[in-house]
């Protein structure tokens, strides 16, 4: 091997060996450089003959052109190598698990009264919404309960800003007011349609379809107890027609319970009760004969035959309409259906109750 070849040999073991661009460069100027190796060389050729000269100059520019060579495909080797290290880097793993979506669901309360509106939808009645905050005379007033009328403190409740100074404005406690809210509306419809046929103090005594509405909603009242939460929702029913009596309010309830449990193994019992706005009043229990309650009485509903001044109230007859009530508590229902024992639990918001029922 002649010194070339041999220098050649050098420079290509020194590239490489250098392991970065900046290694790579430093090796290069050691052969090509000012001071590298084939400068010197060249230097040297200065006493050669002019023949030597040629000879020589020509195998020096050979090694040159190799040694070019070799550092131009270490270069791009270099580069790969930085190339691939950074997308080994910067590489996704495919096959690491997903970050998982939580998954959301309806409220139980909010499945019972999605169930509780089919029911009654099948049975012809109509669902109305009404608004939380309500006057005194929604509240009370048109439902026969006046200032001063000892069943108002059992409702003890939230006023808010607005209405008078003897009657505020509150959040509702119930959803009772919707009766009038619903039947006054439905009234004023076929009042015009039926010809504006009136009795001489002005109540509509035409003809008419009956009512027949739900109206579910976010009730309040000054309660906080296992079983009594200040927000809890009620879901009122009201049918008013010429021939509607209690004989189809037991039967409508009566029907409505077995298809909601999904069960015919149960009782209703009528409980005598009072409630100013119907006369007479019933609250309703419910006795499950299997099951973890079985033999117990609950009670799930306030009802009764809607009182002759809520009529008169709803600008209606009584002597020609005449229809029954009914308030019951969604909550209670989903309490049951589920076998939950505290309310509480339902309005706390922790995931980790309220997921066992997605
Ligand atoms: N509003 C009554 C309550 O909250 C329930 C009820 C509704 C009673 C309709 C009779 C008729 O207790």
């Amino acid at each position: 091997m002649n010194d070339f070849d041999q220098l050649v040999k050098n420079a290509r073991e020194a590239f490489a060996a250098a392991l970065t661009p900046a290694d790579l460069e430093n090796a290069k100027a050691l052969f090509l450089g000012k001071s590298g190796r084939i400068t010197e060389m060249m230097k040297g050729m200065s006493s050669l003959s002019v023949d030597e000269k040629k000879t020589m100059g020509a195998a020096m520019n050979l090694a040159k052109q190799a040694i070019e060579a070799s550092l131009g495909a270490r270069r791009v080797e270099l580069q790969q190598e930085q190339l691939n290290k950074q997308l080994q880097a910067q590489a996704l793993d495919v096959t690491l698990p997903g970050r998982e979506r939580g998954q959301g669901g309806l409220h139980p309360v909010s499945r019972t009264l999605e169930r509780v509106e089919a029911i009654f939808s099948s049975m012809g009645f109509d669902v109305a919404q009404g608004p939380e905050i309500e006057t005194d005379w929604f509240n009370f007033t048109a439902l026969n309960t006046p200032q001063d009328h000892p069943a108002r403190s059992m409702h003890d409740t939230f006023y808010v800003e607005g209405g008078t100074a003897q009657a505020p404005n509150l959040l509702r406690t119930h959803t009772s007011p919707m009766q009038i809210r619903y039947a006054v509306q439905h009234v004023k419809k076929h009042r015009a349609l039926a010809g504006e046929v009136l009795t001489p103090d002005g109540l509509f005594t035409g003809d008419m379809p009956e009512i027949r509405v739900i109206a579910p909603g976010r009730t309040y009242r000054v309660d906080s107890d296992a079983t009594h939460s200040p927000m809890f929702h009620q879901c009122e029913g009201l049918w008013v027609g010429e021939q509607v009596s209690f004989k189809d309010l037991k039967y409508v309830f009566t029907d409505f319970c077995k298809t909601f449990f999904e069960s015919h193994d149960l009782v209703l019992r009528f409980r005598p009760s009072f409630f100013p706005f119907t006369e007479p009043s019933a609250e309703i229990d419910i006795q499950f004969s299997s099951g973890p309650l079985a033999g117990r009485w609950l009670e799930v509903a306030g009802s009764g035959q809607v009182h002759p001044q809520v009529i008169r109230n709803m600008g209606l007859d009584p002597e020609r309409y005449i229809g029954f009530a009914f308030g019951m508590g969604p909550d209670r229902l989903t309490m049951l259906r589920y076998g939950v024992n505290d309310l509480r639990l339902f309005f706390d918001g922790d995931i980790r109750f309220l997921s066992q029922f997605r």
